[in-house]
């Protein structure tokens, strides 16, 4: 075929025109790599011609030299210019399909966290399981007479107006929302060998406000030891290692007389809380003492071979001073960024 190719302006043109056509129909690389085969690489018309020049006699190689080599840069030209046209396109299709918006909201749910007041309870269980105390629960629905007759409180003394009681409809039924974890003292020294040494964490119920120091359902654990020979040394010296293993080795305890209906002596206590925000202060606590008699005998325990102290604060204040939270209501209200600020144990 080449050999019956006459290099003439016509053909040259011809070929060219060709070329430049297939070029610019081509939509995709691929197609441009095909016209690149049919119309410049070897075997194309064009190639063609450019092999005839050999035969050309020498006083016209000049001129027929040119008339090819114009065309041959042409089209390679054209080839050039459309492959980066087509590049360039490809690209921009690419990047389109691959699009990613980063400024879109994730829609993924968010993780849980293990809420810091339920940390807290695990590790103040464990710092008395530690020193061998067991854990003991008793109902959140309480019958009045474990909440208040067991624990000394007279019928008519002003001690039951101390705490604002939840009462279950009937009120014959005599059942109310526990109002203290204390009734565990009771159903522990009923249902437990001797001695006794156990903590009662869980929920206790108030006709309280909801506000940034009160919650109508809190928390407490209530600690009860009964054994021969407790003194208040003992009380004492609990309270300091409590105070200890959550506050720093410089964190103690002092005892302010009170009274509680169920212990005598009874006091309340303070936390001497040393890397406090605001500085290290003494912070109320809780209350104690010693068991009183009449709740051991109404327990069935011989006051004159068993003593006992018993202990009881909050676990929602106990957070608040502990880890410098100013309102109650964000431990009550479950939002997951509360938990977070407390490291996101899962
Ligand atoms: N139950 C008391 C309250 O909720 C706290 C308390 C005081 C518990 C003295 C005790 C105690 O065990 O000995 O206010």
């Amino acid at each position: 075929m080449s050999d019956s190719l006459e290099i003439t302006p016509e053909a040259v043109d011809a070929a060219v025109a060709a070329a430049l056509a297939a070029i610019a129909a081509a939509a995709t690389t691929a197609e441009l790599k095909a016209a690149r085969s049919a119309h410049s690489a070897e075997g194309s018309p064009l190639a063609a011609l450019n092999a005839q020049l050999r035969s050309v006699p020498n006083e016209r190689k000049a001129e027929f030299g040119k008339l090819v080599g114009q065309a041959r840069g042409r089209v390679n030209q054209a080839l050039t210019a459309r492959e980066a046209e087509l590049a360039a396109a490809e690209t921009a299709a690419q990047l389109e399909a691959e699009r990613l918006d980063i400024t879109a909201l994730a829609q993924r749910a968010r993780t849980g966290a293990r809420h810091p007041l339920t940390l807290l309870q695990e590790q103040i269980a464990d710092l008395f399981v530690g020193m061998g105390w067991e854990i003991a629960e008793g109902p959140e629905l309480e019958h009045e007479w474990f909440n208040f007759d067991a624990l000394n409180f007279d019928v008519d003394h002003p001690a039951r107006q101390m705490q604002d009681t939840f009462y279950v409809d009937p009120v014959q039924r005599h059942l109310v929302m526990r109002t203290h974890t204390s009734p565990v003292q009771v159903r522990s020294m009923l249902e437990r060998d001797l001695p006794i040494y156990i903590l009662a964490p869980g929920r206790v119920y108030r006709t309280d406000e909801f506000d940034a120091t009160h919650l109508p359902v809190f928390s407490q654990f209530e600690g009860l030891i009964v054994d021969k020979g407790i003194t208040m040394a003992h009380l004492k010296g609990t309270l300091d290692h409590v105070a200890r293993t959550l506050f720093g080795a410089e964190a103690k305890t002092r005892m302010r007389a009170n009274y509680f209906p169920f212990t005598e002596p009874s006091a309340e206590f303070d936390l001497w809380h040393p890397t406090f925000k605001g500085g290290a202060r003494w912070i109320e606590w809780g209350g104690c003492g010693m068991v009183n008699p009449n709740v051991l005998r109404a327990a069935g325990i011989d006051p004159e071979v068993y003593s006992g102290f018993a202990f009881g604060m909050g676990f929602e204040r106990t957070l608040m001073f502990r880890s410098d939270v100013q309102d109650m209501r964000d431990m009550a209200e479950g939002d997951v960024r509360f938990s977070e600020q407390f490291g996101m144990v899962v």
